[in-house]
């Protein structure tokens, strides 16, 4: 709203905005701040064309598979599912929630199993595991008419207390997950269960879009210039490129490409089978053999549904920041990058002049990772009889100040565990125990500044 015209209703009681001025979000010029839908635009260089593609990328990201108009023809769903949509799990585009009640996980939480896989001692995790031999890569939650969900999920939470300097006292509170009523036997003795909440939506073409190579120079696996900070790339079979790729997507950058994320997504979290993942069973194994047998046959989705789908994908935008200019957001950028947090949440990167698709090229970006993964120490790990998976992919903070308007919770961290911004850093721990130890220790104001700063992202 122009100032003359804000002024002129200031002073003039009789209208009704003015009588609402007290209580009304303040104008700051950007609707962001209140906008549920920030994370659904498209970014501003699509051309008219191809809004059309993103539109319907989009219907396909909504599509609701479980409600087919004519129960007499298969949507292709199931038989087992963990959410009938991507935008089930990926609601507004933004983070998921991850509990529906009380003790009970939603469906956007997907539990992954893994367990080691023998004959590749030698190997290094997460490669040497395989699959559940029988309830797959992950557990599926939900079933369709005639087919047993594998478990029920419930949660409970333990906590401990931190204590910080000027007083204040965070409760963090470890959530750990119950399995029961097993439809299909029991799990491995040696499963891994890894717990994974659906990330933020935004800004994904452009991180796929930055040079492979400007990341691997910042890997630094054995720690040679003795930082304290690793970071490792991933390498991942690429199902669309045939061919081994930098792992990107995931929150242990388990997939390279946003084709092959959307692919995977379609096969593991909806059993809807693609050129991709061609198995019309999706995640059922051998010995889930109702469901191999009533799981149809031929493709589900076409390679050109793959691509609108991972179209839109790539082009959602990234908000612009908000009241990045204001002191106390400033002064918060330099504590930010003092207490060392950008070691591994890396400010910027150029996109690849060169990248395959022309909306991506060229662009300086602020996603603050490095898409390595860390060490996070033993709290954040996921705890199996094998050891301890403690590595997870730097996440980009851009658009995390947002996070309440569009996904209306706080909840951060890759199972959703962290409530707010100071949880999700006190939660840091491996490689990223020192910056946690020094917001612990500094001044209660530049605490305040340095939260500030990650809101305005
Ligand atoms: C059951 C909930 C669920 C559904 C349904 C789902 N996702 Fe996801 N999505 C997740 C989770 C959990 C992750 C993190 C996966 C991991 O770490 O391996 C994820 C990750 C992603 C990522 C990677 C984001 C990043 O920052 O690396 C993309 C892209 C994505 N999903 C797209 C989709 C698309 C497209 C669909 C529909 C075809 C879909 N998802 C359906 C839960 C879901
Ligand atoms: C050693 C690398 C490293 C350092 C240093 C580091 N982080 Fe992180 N950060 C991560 C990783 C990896 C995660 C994801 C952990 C998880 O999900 O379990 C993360 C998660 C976060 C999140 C939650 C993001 C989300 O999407 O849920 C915030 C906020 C954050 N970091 C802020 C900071 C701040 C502020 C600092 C400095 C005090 C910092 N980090 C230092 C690696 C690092």
């Amino acid at each position: 709203m122009p100032l003359a015209l804000s002024l002129l209703l200031a002073l003039h009681p009789p209208f009704a905005q003015a009588e609402t001025a007290g209580t009304a979000p303040r104008q700051t010029g950007d609707a962001a701040l209140a906008d549920p839908l920030a994370f659904t635009r498209p970014s501003a260089n699509l051309g008219f064309e191809n809004s059309f593609l993103f539109n319907f990328g989009n219907r396909l990201f909504r599509k609701d598979w479980a409600s087919s108009s004519d129960s007499q023809v298969p949507s292709g769903l199931g038989p087992l599912y963990n959410a009938p949509s991507c935008h089930a799990c990926h609601l507004r585009d933004g983070r998921g929630q991850p509990f529906q009640a009380p003790g009970q996980p939603s469906q956007a939480l997907v539990l992954r199993l893994s367990v080691p896989a023998t004959g590749q001692a030698d190997m290094p995790a997460p490669a040497a595991t395989r699959p559940d031999p029988v309830y797959g890569v992950q557990i599926q939650g939900r079933a369709t008419a005639g087919h047993s969900a594998e478990f029920r999920l419930g949660l409970s939470h333990t906590s401990r207390v931190v204590r910080l300097s000027g007083g204040a006292v965070a409760h963090l509170a470890r959530p750990q997950y119950r399995l029961s009523e097993p439809a299909y036997g029991a799990l491995n003795p040696d499963v891994t269960i890894s717990p994974r909440i659906a990330p933020q939506m935004i800004g994904l073409g452009l991180l796929e879009a930055v040079p492979e190579a400007d990341i691997l120079a910042l890997a630094d696996p054995d720690d040679r210039d003795g930082d304290g900070i690793s970071g490792r790339a991933m390498r991942v079979w690429s199902p669309a490129q045939g061919r081994p790729m930098l792992g990107r997507f995931g929150l242990r950058a388990e997939t390279a490409t946003l084709l092959d994320q959307t692919a995977r997504a379609f096969a593991f979290d909806m059993g809807l089978s693609s050129p991709l993942f061609p198995d019309p069973a999706g995640d059922c194994t051998p010995a889930q053999r109702r469901c191999r047998a009533q799981a149809g046959a031929g493709a589900d989705l076409s390679m050109d549904a793959l691509r609108r789908v991972a179209f839109y994908s790539r082009n959602l935008a990234v908000p612009a920041r908000r009241g990045a200019d204001r002191p106390l957001v400033r002064r918060g950028e330099g504590v930010f990058h003092r207490t060392g947090c950008a070691a591994c949440h890396r400010a910027s990167f150029v996109t690849d002049p060169d990248a395959e698709w022309p909306e991506q090229r060229g662009q300086r970006i602020w996603p603050y990772t490095d898409m390595l993964l860390h060490d996070m120490g033993p709290d954040l790990a996921d705890d199996g009889p094998d050891g301890m998976r403690r590595e997870w992919r730097t996440p980009p903070l851009w658009g995390i100040g947002l996070t309440r308007v569009v996904s209306g919770h706080d909840r951060l961290l890759h199972d959703g565990r962290a409530r707010g911004l100071l949880e999700a850093i006190l939660w840091h721990g491996g490689e990223a125990a020192p910056h946690r130890d020094r917001v612990i220790a500094m001044p209660p104001a530049d605490r305040a500044a340095l939260i500030a700063f990650l809101e305005s992202l």
